[in-house]
């Protein structure tokens, strides 16, 4: 693939192929000197439309791991302010001479838009409430790690599907290598499409975790709802928050998954966000050597 827009447009071979190279930089950032030299003649930048704080800080170590030069944009203290299109903003930036562009923006296809507008490969770091692949990328490499392989795993989603690309990009990765996935949540935050891509649909947390082997736990998107979709945040807690107590009494352990950030007492109690089954900051570690896998594959297509 020329950019990496959504899981939507890979095969289960380039994820194995991503997942061996990150295989490899996850072996290089544990050694003392965690740099490697493979894209010193190669400039990135991240442009970054929305809030975030694993994705951009994952995004920059990566890319300084790899030895990238590297420029930040925060739409919010930028000229985008005054009036300036993504268009403008993109070209004036690949004016000097950004050869890869990592963005999140909050319109669904924005990264394909770009790819069509601009000459730089695109690297999609979450686009609106469509997909959020580096994420995705991680959390299957993570489940992997814990569990040895993804195929044949049984995953819940539980939360928000409705509003979380992290959901999307998930479902997509999943389903290519081969796991059972069942989605839990209030109905209303659940999209009515969601069996055409061979997901199930489970209202009952009790008995969604006990079918799973892992539990990828999500926010409620607040700020992306009208509130006619949500329960109050009390009867969410009631309902579908996971805390000890319901694991406990599960007679079994699972993997508890959550792509940050947490709402610490909504979705998930501290015990259970802290606990020894939560590979939570696991999945924050395998960010960086999964983005460098990403950053290094595409790098290898640009002429130099
Ligand atoms: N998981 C994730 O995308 O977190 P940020 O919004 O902090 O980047």
């Amino acid at each position: 693939v020329e950019h990496l827009l959504g899981i939507k447009y890979l095969n289960p071979n380039d994820i194995d192929v991503i997942f061996k190279t990150a295989d490899h930089f996850k072996e290089v950032i544990n050694r003392p000197i965690k740099k490697v030299p493979s894209l010193r003649d190669i400039t990135i930048a991240n442009l970054f439309f929305e809030n975030s704080t694993r994705t951009k800080l994952s995004f920059e170590l990566a890319e300084k791991r790899l030895s990238a030069d590297v420029i930040n944009f925060s739409a919010g203290q930028s000229s985008v302010k005054k009036g300036e299109t993504l268009i403008d903003t993109v070209n004036n930036i690949l004016s000097m001479k950004v050869d890869i562009v990592v963005m999140r923006h909050g319109n669904v296809g924005a990264g394909v838009f770009l790819s069509k507008h601009v000459n730089a490969k695109i690297i999609n770091a979450g686009d609106g409430t469509h997909e959020h692949p580096t994420q995705a990328l991680l959390d299957s490499y993570s489940i992997r790690e814990k569990l040895g392989t993804v195929k044949g795993k049984k995953i819940v989603i539980v939360g928000d599907i409705l509003h979380s690309r992290v959901a999307l990009s998930n479902i997509f990765a999943l389903k290519l290598q081969g796991a059972e996935v069942k989605v839990c949540g209030p109905t209303t935050l659940i999209p009515k499409y969601i069996s055409s891509l061979g997901v199930e649909v489970e209202t009952n947390l009790k008995k969604a975790l006990e079918w799973c082997d892992v539990a990828n736990v999500l926010r409620v998107q607040h700020e992306r709802m009208d509130i006619k979709y949500f329960p109050s945040t009390r009867e969410y807690t009631q309902l579908f928050g996971i805390n000890q107590e319901i694991l406990d009494n599960l007679g079994k352990k699972i993997v508890i998954m959550h792509p940050g950030p947490i709402n610490r007492g909504v979705e998930i109690t501290s015990d259970v966000a802290d606990s020894s089954e939560s590979i939570i900051l696991n999945q924050v570690e395998n960010g960086v050597a999964v983005r460098m896998a990403v950053i290094y594959l595409l790098a290898q297509q640009i002429k130099r």
